[in-house]
């Protein structure tokens, strides 16, 4: 069986959407909480108030299936929506709720109703958005990183966790791992999309996408590597009470199982879930079990972290 804990609660799936698919409304949460397949549902990054996001087109597919670009600048129903949404599940999946204000005192006023709402779930700080015109990636500031963390951790007390952006560099996973072992943190999610990638159309030599002269955030199997990368380092220096979710180019179950062997407790589904549709999840699953029936193991605890060196 396919199982996971964060904080004390339970996942019986290990898939899920990641964030910015397939969750901004109602009906488009209700369609990944209501897959057989899926552990959970986490909810479109907020803001304290409804955004409209970047002009359109704002997401683009590559033909040749090597990934997606998006810039589709926090388009969100607002705090309050999904807080309704949220609070009114029947739902036994430990839903996680995504915030992504656009300046400290937007996150911890978010927070601050969290934790005083009667909301059960998780929480998702999103430090990584690239698409917001003029605002940086917070997660590459380590300092207003571990600014914000040590204001959240001052009054929060419910499950916590952050979205980051990938990082490239062993240094960076050095110093951004040990800022965040400083806190009680109940997971750690890598990646976001790769920021500011840029997509040329052939046959018109022009950019994909209208925000931000085309530069947009980069996923799907052109991302793989990179999040593989972030999910190991982090696995490696983060406390092990920190769980981890692996999201980034997943396209097969065979992507599934190298975020697990890389330390992934759950694994989010992006790119592949806009193209594909909620059916995803069930072939994703049954491809992963494949995987492990064909290599002798019969639970994922055989697996997690458990990548080989030469
Ligand atoms: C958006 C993109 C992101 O990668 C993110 O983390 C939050 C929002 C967006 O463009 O809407």
């Amino acid at each position: 069986n396919l199982t996971a804990n964060i904080a004390g609660l339970n996942f019986n799936h290990i898939l899920l959407n990641a964030a910015g698919v397939m969750c901004q409304t109602s009906e488009e949460l209700d369609r990944v909480l209501a897959s057989e397949y899926t552990g959970s549902v986490v909810t479109k990054s907020s803001t304290p108030s409804l955004r409209p996001g970047n002009v359109s087109p704002r997401y683009y597919e590559l033909s040749n299936g090597l990934g997606t670009i998006n810039s589709m600048g926090l388009p969100n129903e607002g705090f309050d929506y999904y807080m309704d949404y949220v609070t009114k599940q029947q739902t036994d999946k430990p839903i996680f709720f995504s915030v992504a204000g656009l300046s400290k005192q937007d996150n911890l006023d978010m927070l601050h109703q969290l934790e005083q709402s009667d909301f059960d779930g998780l929480i998702e700080l999103n430090l990584s958005c690239p698409n917001v015109p003029g605002k940086p990636q917070t997660a590459y500031d380590f300092e207003t990183t571990h600014e914000i963390l040590t204001e959240v951790f001052s009054f929060f007390t419910k499950p916590l966790g952050v979205k980051l952006p990938p990082y490239f560099d062993i240094v960076h996973f050095d110093q951004i791992a040990k800022i965040l072992n400083q806190f009680p943190l109940a997971f750690v999610n890598a990646i976001n999309s790769i920021g500011n990638g840029l997509v040329i159309d052939e046959a018109t030599d022009t950019v994909v996408i209208k925000p931000k002269g085309g530069f947009g955030g980069v996923g799907g199997p052109l991302v793989k590597a990179t999040a593989l990368a972030n999910v190991r380092a982090l696995r490696q220096r983060l406390n092990p009470n920190i769980k981890m979710i692996g999201t980034g180019g997943v396209t097969t179950g065979r992507d599934v199982y190298e975020h697990i062997l890389c330390g992934a407790d759950l694994v989010e589904v992006g790119s592949q879930l806009a193209i594909e549709g909620v059916g995803v999840f069930e072939r994703l699953e049954n491809e992963l079990i494949t995987i492990l029936t064909e290599k002798g193991y019969s639970s994922l605890d055989e697996v997690r972290g458990q990548l080989k060196i030469i």
